[in-house]
């Protein structure tokens, strides 16, 4: 959800992509909302897009859209959020465009990833994006959710071997998305699933459901795509010692990947790799971990 704010300016401006005129300022609001839901969306894929394979023109394709996106939803900053955002825009498209000439290497993947962080979250802040559920996610409605509305495409299992992509004949272009291979990158957080599903993606079979599930459907699925099977598991799940110390709440962890956690607490000297298993499969299910701090 976008909270309109001071530091959004919903003054008339020229409009270079898409849409110029509106009826009113509703309509301007949801229109400009959807192209940062949409702009989030084509982020995230553009860092893992490119963590998972070499370059080529597709990839070169999707980010041209993106940064025709980015052109979009940076007038609705006002001056003084316009500049850090172009900050943040103008260093990952550096990384993006260098990486593309690069072999994979930890260092390559090391700095294409904060870039991509970097402008997350300064997309997060100056937008306002409100990325905490407001309510917490239960696992049981994210199963039942999943069973009932995504694994025809996606598979039970998550791998993207659903009924409707397998038994089609015509294959799904492009395919359900494999959650197992995309966990094992470590780079989605839960927020951007649920951004995704109110969204949809345009020119796929993905639907928004926005007009179909709740709210709280929409978190529970978003948060239980990280729970076994559709991610990777590893060590025995083992419940980080002190909760309170780790500021651990739902509001932080609603907007962390594996891969930032791994971060912060390889610095603590945290077990990471049980705490993160503990965290995904009950930690964001249950009430130890507060909503906000
Ligand atoms: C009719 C088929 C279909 C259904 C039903 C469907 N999806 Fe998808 N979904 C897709 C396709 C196809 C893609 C990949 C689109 C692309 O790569 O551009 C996708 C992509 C996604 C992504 C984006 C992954 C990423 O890159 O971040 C998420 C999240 C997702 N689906 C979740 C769900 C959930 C949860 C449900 C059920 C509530 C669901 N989908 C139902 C077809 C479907």
């Amino acid at each position: 959800m976008i909270v309109a704010t001071a530091a959004l300016s919903w003054v008339p401006t020229c409009m270079a992509f898409g849409k110029e005129t509106f009826t009113d300022r509703k309509e301007e609001k949801r229109w400009y909302t959807k192209q940062l839901r949409a702009f989030l969306g084509e982020l995230d894929r553009s860092v893992s897009d490119r963590l998972a394979g070499p370059a080529d023109q597709k990839l070169q394709a999707a980010f041209e859209s993106l940064a025709e996106r980015q052109q979009v939803i940076r007038q609705k900053l006002n001056q003084y959020f316009r500049k850090d955002f172009d900050q943040a825009w103008e260093k990952y498209r550096k990384v993006w465009a260098q990486t593309a000439k690069q072999p994979a290497t930890p260092e390559r993947d090391q700095a294409l990833y904060s870039g991509f962080q970097q402008l997350r979250d300064t997309t997060y802040r100056l937008f306002q994006v409100k990325t905490t559920p407001s309510q917490n996610p239960e696992r049981a409605v994210g199963a039942l959710v999943y069973r009932r509305h995504c694994a025809a495409c996606h598979g039970r299992q998550g791998d993207g071997q659903g009924v409707l992509a397998r038994n089609s004949h015509m294959p799904m272009v492009p395919a359900p998305t494999d959650f197992q291979s995309l966990n094992a990158l470590g780079v989605r957080n839960a927020f951007s699933y649920y951004n995704t599903l109110l969204a949809g993606i345009e020119d796929s079979t993905m639907p928004a459901f926005a007009s179909t599930l709740s709210n709280h459907e929409l978190w529970s699925v978003a948060f239980y795509l990280f729970t076994p099977p559709f991610r990777p598991q590893g060590s025995d799940a083992l419940e980080p010692q002190n909760l309170t110390e780790l500021k651990l709440d739902l509001s932080w962890l609603s907007i962390q990947s594996d891969r930032d956690i791994r971060h912060q607490w390889r610095n603590q000297s945290q077990q990471v790799e049980p705490g993160l298993d503990w965290l995904r499969r009950q930690g964001s299910f249950s009430s130890k971990i507060p909503r906000e701090y």
